[in-house]
């Protein structure tokens, strides 16, 4: 029995390689993203991968779409008969004053951000529980703990899906479903250039991880008992700077982010 993968925002970065490090270890993967182009770039990478790897399938979707989420489960059932893991992985980035920004941008970020993984969880759940059992790993940020000026909305953004994920993880384990909440530091994506609002600054100097690195550890985390993970002792001390000197910690980001 191959297990099968859904990930969302396979079209780049942290997604791409993922879908790329579960083919490899023989998963079957679902990847939905809107650019099509992307997708079948991936394909393409995935039938080159040396035997033996799953098979992928691309599915042009958008997470803020609770009807394309279902869609997506759908053909995933239609073409593999069963459904293991979702990784909500598809989010977008902001920046600026939350007064001033305007209201288009706030709204995609919640869409985004928080629909998309809402959609992206109501439409897998079923079809992971018919499969016996399986894992959610859900992509947050060290961000969601962080006190975060100028990036307030994307930063409680991922606090809504870090939350999320604590309380689905005791709900969803009577279906054998695990629930993991993946705190991922700066990694090296077309997630700065994408950021909307103001400044694309990357915050120089900053370690910066590569989406493989974040990749190979999600596969290592899939059907894991794992609550959170935090890859890099640099991001856990972010986490537990803002848990134990916030009002320093948010005068260093407004620094950095205004
Ligand atoms: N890079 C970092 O430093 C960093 C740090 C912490 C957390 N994260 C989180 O990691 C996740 C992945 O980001 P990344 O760094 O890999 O950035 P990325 O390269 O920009 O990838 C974002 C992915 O999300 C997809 N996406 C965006 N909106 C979508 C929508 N409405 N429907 C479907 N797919 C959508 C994009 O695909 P399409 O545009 O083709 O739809 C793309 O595949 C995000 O949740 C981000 O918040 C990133």
């Amino acid at each position: 029995m191959q297990r099968v993968v859904l990930i969302t925002g396979a079209s780049s970065g942290i997604g791409r390689a993922t879908a790329l490090a579960f083919a490899r270890q023989n998963y079957h993967v679902v990847g939905v993203a809107r650019r099509a182009e992307r997708l079948q770039q991936l394909a393409d990478d995935i039938a080159t991968l040396p035997a033996p790897h799953g098979d992928f399938l691309p599915i042009t979707g958008d997470v803020t779409s609770a009807d394309d989420m279902q869609n997506a489960v759908q053909q995933t059932l239609a073409r593999f008969g069963r459904l293991d893991v979702l990784v909500a992985n598809a989010g977008l980035g902001q920046r600026g004053a939350l007064v001033e920004t305007a209201w288009q941008d706030i709204e995609m970020v919640m869409r985004t951000n928080i629909d998309g993984v809402l959609h992206s969880i109501r439409a897998t759940v079923p079809a992971i529980r018919q499969s016996g059992g399986g894992h959610i790993l859900i992509i947050s940020s060290v961000a969601a703990s962080l006190v975060s000026p100028y990036a307030a909305m994307y930063a409680a953004s991922k606090a809504f899906v870090s939350s999320l994920a604590q309380s689905l993880r005791i709900e969803l384990a009577s279906d054998k479903i695990f629930v993991t909440d993946f705190l991922v530091g700066r990694t090296d994506t077309e997630f700065n250039e994408k950021r909307l609002g103001e400044g694309k600054r990357t915050g120089g100097g900053l370690p910066t991880m590569s989406a493989e690195t974040v990749a190979a550890a999600l596969v290592k985390t899939a059907f894991t008992h794992k609550r959170s993970v935090t890859l890099r002792l640099f991001d856990k001390l972010i986490v537990l700077g803002n848990k134990l000197i916030p009002g320093i910690m948010g005068e260093l980001a407004k620094r950095q982010y205004r």
